[in-house]
C-alpha cells in the first residue's frame, strides 16, 4: 500500500504513508491538535494585549474545544480558563485547574455550581437573580470568609442585538442588584462582565466601552476587573482575508480594547484587571481533519467526493464550507485541477451535507483530504447523529499521541433504554 514514488508533502502536514498507517490504527478520519499553533496564537494575542492595558489576563473559553489536553495547555501557558456551564465547571476542576484561574460564566448555573465555584475562589460572573440568591446564600452559610464577584451585563453592540444574557445595563435592574450585594456581609461586586456575538473591532470598542460607562456609575474609585468576553477572531494567514476586507488583526483587538478604556483610565485612582475570553482566536487554526476519500463519482455533469468524515465534524452549528482545504494524495497524478468544482461530501445522510465546494486537486479513493481550521465549535458541538466521532490526536514534530480514541457505537448509545 505504499506509494510508488514517495510524495513531498503537500504543505506542512502528514504524508500519506504517515496517515494511512494512523488510520488503519484509529479510524478513517482524524482530527489532529497542533500545540505549537495554540501556543503562537496565545503568544500573539497577549503581546498584542499588552499594548492595551497594563495588567490583561487571557482566559481561555473552553466551550470552544473542550480537550483536555487543549484546557492543561492553556493552564500551562498561564491563562485562566472561562466555563460556562455546571458540566464545563466539574471537568476543569477535574482536571486540576486551581479555583483562582477559573472564571464562570454562562446562563445555565446551579445553585451547587455557583456554591463551589465561589468556594473555590473562582471568579463568578452572576447573570440572573437566581445567580445573586445562590451567591449571596454561599455568603451568608461561609462567615467570614470574602467573597468578591462580578455582574454579567447585557450590552447592545454595533453587529449585536439585545442580548438576554446578564442584567440589562442601560436600566435599573443592574443597579439595584449591585445595591442589594453591597448591603450584604463579606461579599461584594468587584467587577463587569459583557460577551456578545460580534467579532468586529468595533464591537469590542463598543463593548469595552459600555462597560467603562456601568464601571463609573458602580464604582467610582474603578472597578477591580472588567472582562471583556471572547469573539475575538483568529489570525488569518496572509492573502486569505476576506473577499475585498482586511481582516481584523489581534492589534486591531487591542487598539479598540485601549479606547474603550481610555475614559475610565484617566479617570480612575486604580486601573482594571482586563480579562479576555477568547476561543475561537486560540483554537481554530490548532486543528485540522484528515478524512481519507472512500468515493469518487459523477452524477449528472457534478463530480462528488465522499470522505470519512461530515460537517457535523467541522461546522455541526456554523455549517460553513470555506475552510481551507488540501488533497494529500497516495500517489501524484497528472490530473489536477482544472476541472469543474468538486463538492466533497460526507459520511451522514443529509443530503446537503457538503463539508467543501471545491478541491484544489482530484482525490482518488485511498487519497486523504485535510481541512484546516476546524478546531472552533467542532468538536465541542458535535451532535451524536449516525455514525461515532472521530479520533484526535496531537502532533508535536515526529511524535503523534492519542488524545481521545474515536468514539464507540457504545459511547453514543449510552443510556439508552
Ligand atoms: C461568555 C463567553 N465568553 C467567551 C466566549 C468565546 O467566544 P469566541 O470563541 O467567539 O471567542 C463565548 C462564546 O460563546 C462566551 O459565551
Amino acid at each position: 500500500m505504499s506509494p510508488a514514488h514517495p510524495q513531498p508533502d503537500p504543505g506542512a502536514g502528514m504524508s500519506w504513508p504517515a496517515l494511512d498507517g494512523l488510520a488503519r490504527v484509529y479510524g478513517d478520519a482524524l482530527f489532529v491538535f497542533d500545540g505549537a499553533e495554540f501556543r503562537a496564537n496565545v503568544s500573539a494575542l497577549r503581546t498584542a494585549m499588552a499594548a492595551a492595558a497594563t495588567d490583561v489576563e487571557l482566559a481561555y473559553s473552553i466551550k470552544a474545544n473542550n480537550t483536555p489536553a487543549v484546557c492543561r495547555l492553556a493552564l500551562t501557558l498561564g491563562m485562566m480558563v472561562e466555563v460556562s456551564s455546571p458540566m464545563e465547571l466539574w471537568l476543569v476542576e477535574r482536571l486540576g485547574i486551581p479555583g483562582p484561574r477559573i472564571v464562570y460564566d454562562g446562563p445555565g448555573k446551579s445553585a451547587e455550581s455557583v456554591r463551589d465555584a465561589l468556594l473555590a475562589g473562582a471568579l463568578v460572573n452572576l447573570e440572573s437573580e437566581r445567580d445573586v440568591e445562590w451567591a449571596l446564600a454561599t455568603a451568608r452559610e461561609h462567615p467570614g470568609r470574602r467573597f468578591g464577584v462580578g455582574l454579567r451585563c447585557s450590552l447592545a453592540g454595533p453587529q449585536a442585538g439585545v442580548s438576554r444574557l446578564g442584567f440589562d445595563a442601560e436600566g435599573t435592574t443592574l443597579d439595584a442588584v449591585a445595591e442589594r450585594i453591597a448591603g450584604a456581609d463579606d461579599i461584594s461586586v468587584i467587577g463587569l462582565h459583557s460577551h456578545v456575538f460580534d467579532g468586529s473591532a468595533g464591537g469590542l470598542r463598543a463593548r469595552t466601552a459600555g462597560l467603562v460607562r456601568v464601571a463609573e456609575r458602580l464604582f467610582p474609585a474603578g472597578p477591580e476587573v472588567l472582562d471583556l468576553g471572547g469573539s475575538l477572531r483568529g489570525r488569518v494567514p496572509v492573502g486569505r482575508d476576506p473577499a475585498g476586507v482586511p481582516a481584523t488583526t489581534f492589534s486591531d483587538y487591542a487598539a479598540a480594547v485601549a479606547e474603550g478604556l481610555r475614559p475610565g483610565v484617566a479617570r480612575w485612582a486604580r486601573q482594571p484587571r482586563i480579562i479576555i475570553e477568547p476561543g475561537a482566536a486560540l483554537v481554530s487554526s490548532a486543528f485540522c481533519l484528515y478524512a481519507r476519500v472512500l468515493e469518487v463519482k459523477t452524477v449528472g455533469d457534478q463530480d462528488f467526493a465522499l470522505v470519512a468524515a461530515s460537517i457535523l465534524d467541522t461546522s455541526p452549528n456554523a455549517r460553513r464550507v470555506d475552510f481551507p482545504v488540501t488533497v494529500i494524495p497516495r500517489e501524484v497524478s497528472a490530473e489536477v485541477a482544472g476541472k469543474a468544482p468538486m463538492l466533497v461530501g460526507g459520511m451522514s445522510p443529509i443530503d446537503g451535507d457538503y463539508l467543501a465546494l471545491d478541491l484544489p486537486a482530484r482525490p482518488a479513493v485511498g487519497d486523504f483530504v485535510r481541512f484546516d481550521n476546524v478546531g472552533a465549535y467542532s468538536i465541542s458541538m458535535r451532535p451524536a447523529f449516525n455514525y461515532p466521532a472521530p479520533a484526535i490526536l496531537e502532533t508535536d514534530g515526529e511524535e503523534v499521541r492519542l488524545l481521545h480514541a474515536r468514539q464507540s457505537y457504545e459511547d453514543v448509545l449510552r443510556g439508552l433504554a
